[in-house]
């Protein structure tokens, strides 16, 4: 074990890797996204997405941490090729960027287990009010992120791993009682339509776009978060099939959380399905609403239930967010872990501030990406920089570390690092697969979407 910290063992990564794939981006994003994207169209592409072009990346991300035993920036000077470490720091700029607008929604859905726990379900209705209440939901976020900088000082296996085995089940568990509750829901049907069944009319490039950026955003993808959890790894361990089981878990439960909400949309829309393009206050708006027609204890303790295993869900991510800063200024700038922590911590509070006011910058960045189907609400300067990291941001650092670690890097010397812990890698179909992948497909695909987003979002050009 290095004086770095290790997870304790194989399970102990998955499940820390998992839980940072698996958070707000699963459960309060892919709802939304869908939602705004048409519905199953938007699911279709998401899926294809995620196996075919994050998973090799995932992989590669996965494998550079293990080789070098360093942080985002220090893994490609580790390697050799310190002219490459701005992919490093373009990772911890979008970091930064996605963990100080993240925790803001976080510490949303943390005040809604005091809301849950007093038996307002109205919220819902009040949800508007609730955001703009600066001061309020500040806090909560100030609580949240603090909870966050308390387990990244712990290291990484006596905080993060421990309580990432305990979490990740049961949020998965209550996911499935709540599905099996709003299928019994008169007009659920049409929600599974909306969600299941394709109209590849409503396909536009910018559902494209997003499904890219939610597919990078949701697997915590291109920013070297999993460089970081990679460096904790264990050469005996197989990257191949974590990395299988981790995009498999994360893809499940963000279609769990859809087959949650649409019944739900349907059922309260008596079929018409208005509200689905809600935008990003759709969790907050519909699932109180189930809890409040569950009614009594019963409905304040699924309530109160379900934000706390979303916080948890929310911190497993926010845990690994914060780890990539400090994972690089305790290498490389030699501070100590726990007050680098704290002091983070709060420089990215103090940066996700505006997204926290959102309002007040609406006319400045009145963009496309603004404009909600159906109204939806004030959360504009959190949905620029949600748009600059997650959507723009993710698919560059994907494709330039996919084009490192296959140009530059080379194959063999990654297909080395790959078989270890997985004696039958090399001369598989994987192997062939992924060396497509890393060396052409995904450098291709993502340099294009990065471009087109770019005009498009940024520019408002729209080339196909
Ligand atoms: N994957 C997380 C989610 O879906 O909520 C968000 C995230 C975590 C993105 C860590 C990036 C990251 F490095």
């Amino acid at each position: 074990m290095s004086a770095r910290g290790n997870f304790s063992s194989k399970l102990g990564f998955i499940l820390a890797a998992a839980g940072s794939a698996v958070g707000l981006g699963n459960i309060w994003g892919f709802p939304y996204e869908v939602g705004q994207g048409g519905g199953a169209a938007f699911v279709i592409i998401y899926l294809i997405f995620c196996f075919i072009l994050c998973y090799p990346v995932m992989v590669t991300e996965i494998a550079i941490g293990r080789k070098t035993q360093k942080n985002p920036v220090g893994a490609f000077n580790a390697l050799g090729y310190k002219k490459w470490n701005f992919v490093g720091k373009l990772g911890l700029f979008s970091g930064v960027l996605i963990l100080s607008f993240y925790n803001v929604i976080a510490g949303w859905a943390f005040g809604y287990i005091f809301e849950m726990v007093a038996g307002n379900f109205g919220i819902a209705d009040q949800f508007g009010d609730y955001i703009t209440n600066v001061f309020k939901v500040g806090a909560y976020g100030l609580v949240f992120m603090a909870v966050t900088a308390y387990v990244v000082s712990k290291g990484v296996s006596g905080g993060i791993e421990k309580a990432a085995r305990l979490l990740m089940p049961t949020l998965i568990i209550m996911i499935l009682i709540i599905v099996g509750y709003v299928m019994t829901l008169p007009n659920a049907i049409d929600g599974l339509k909306f969600y299941l069944i394709p109209d590849f009319s409503k396909l536009t490039p910018s559902v494209v776009y997003n499904a890219m950026g939610q597919a990078f955003f949701s697997l915590s993808l291109g920013m070297g978060a999993l460089i970081t959890y990679g460096s904790y790894v264990g050469k005996s361990d197989n990257i191949i099939s974590s990395a299988a089981f981790i995009t498999l878990t994360d893809v499940g439960i963000a279609f769990l959380a859809g087959l949650m909400i649409f019944p739900l949309i349907g059922f309260m829309s008596g079929g018409t399905m208005e509200g689905a393009g809600r935008g990003p206050g759709l969790i907050f708006v519909t699932l109180p609403q189930i809890f409040g027609e569950i009614g009594g204890t019963l409905g304040i303790a699924t309530g109160t239930l379900f934000f706390v295993l979303l916080c948890f869900a929310a911190l497993t991510s926010t845990v690994s967010l914060l780890e990539v800063p400090i994972s690089y200024v305790v290498d490389e700038w030699k501070i100590k872990r726990t007050r680098a922590s704290w002091l983070v911590a709060l420089f990215i509070f103090i940066i996700g501030i505006p997204s926290l006011i959102g309002n007040g910058y609406s006319e400045f960045f009145s963009t496309s990406f603004t404009t909600y189907k159906d109204g939806g609400t004030d959360t504009d300067f959190l949905s620029f920089v949600a748009a600059l990291a997650n959507d723009t941001i993710l698919p560059l650092g994907g494709c330039i570390i996919a084009f490192f670690a296959a140009h530059i890097w080379k194959k063999h010397n990654l297909d080395e690092e790959l078989s270890n812990g997985a004696p039958g890698y090399k001369g598989s179909f994987i192997q062939k697969y992924l060396n497509f992948a890393i060396g052409y497909f995904a450098p291709i695909v993502l340099i294009s979407v990065f471009i087109l987003t770019v005009l498009f979002k940024f520019f408002g050009i729209q080339l196909i």
